[in-house]
C-alpha cells in the first residue's frame, strides 16, 4: 500500500481496507482427518501460523456439493471414488484469511501424494496414501473465491479484527 495513503486513513477506513484487501482460502478436513482425530492438530497449524479463522462448520457433504466442488476432476478416473469418499463421513469446512493465505496453506498442507510431501507438512507428517490425504486447500485465489461461495453463505463469513494483528504484521 502507498505509505502516504496509509497515514491519511482513519482507523475505520483502515479496517475496511483490510477487509477488502485480505486474501481468503477454503480449507476442508476430509473424512479421514475427522475419523483419525486430527481436527485439533490441523486447525492448530493454521492458527499458529497466524492466519485468521473466518468460518468453520462440521457437516456431512451431499453428493451434489461434492460433485460441484470436484467438478474440475469430473473426467478423471478417480472422480467417482473421490466423491464417494468425501460424502462417506463428516468433514470440517473452513475459511482462513491473511496475506498470501492461499499459497501458504498449500505449503502447510504439502504435496498431493503424502509420500512425496515434506515432513513438517500436514500430509507429510500424518498420511501415506493419495486417496487419504486428510485435507483440501484451494489451489489459487480464483479457485478459493469459487469454493468459498460454494460452501458458505455471505452471512456465515465472519469479518473480525484479531487483537494479535499488531504482533503479526509490522
Ligand atoms: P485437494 O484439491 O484435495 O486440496 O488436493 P490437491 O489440490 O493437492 O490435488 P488435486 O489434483 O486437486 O486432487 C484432488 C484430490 O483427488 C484425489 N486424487 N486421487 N488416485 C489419484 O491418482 C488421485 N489423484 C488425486 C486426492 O485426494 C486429491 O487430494
Ligand atoms: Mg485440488
Amino acid at each position: 500500500m502507498d505509505l502516504q495513503l496509509y497515514w491519511l486513513m482513519t482507523k475505520d477506513e483502515f479496517i475496511k481496507f483490510e477487509e477488502i484487501a485480505l486474501e481468503r482460502t477454503f480449507i476442508a478436513i476430509k473424512p479421514d482427518g475427522v475419523q483419525r482425530g486430527l481436527v485439533g492438530e490441523i486447525i492448530q497449524r493454521f492458527e499458529r501460523k497466524g492466519f485468521t479463522l473466518v468460518s468453520l462448520k462440521f457437516m456431512k457433504v451431499s453428493r451434489e456439493l461434492a460433485e460441484k466442488h470436484y467438478d474440475v476432476h469430473r473426467d478423471r478416473p478417480f472422480f467417482a471414488g473421490l466423491v464417494e469418499f468425501i460424502t462417506s463421513a463428516p468433514i470440517v469446512a473452513m475459511v482462513w484469511e491473511g496475506d498470501g493465505v492461499v499459497a501458504a496453506s498449500r505449503k502447510i498442507i504439502g504435496a498431493t501424494n503424502p509420500l512425496a510431501a515434506e515432513p513438517g507438512t500436514i500430509r507429510g507428517d500424518f498420511a501415506i496414501n493419495i486417496g487419504r490425504n486428510l485435507i483440501h486447500g484451494s489451489d489459487a485465489i480464483e479457485t478459493a473465491q469459487r469454493e468459498i461461495a460454494l460452501w458458505f453463505t455471505e452471512e456465515e463469513l465472519v469479518s473480525w479484527q484479531p487483537h494479535l494483528s499488531p504482533w503479526l504484521h509490522e
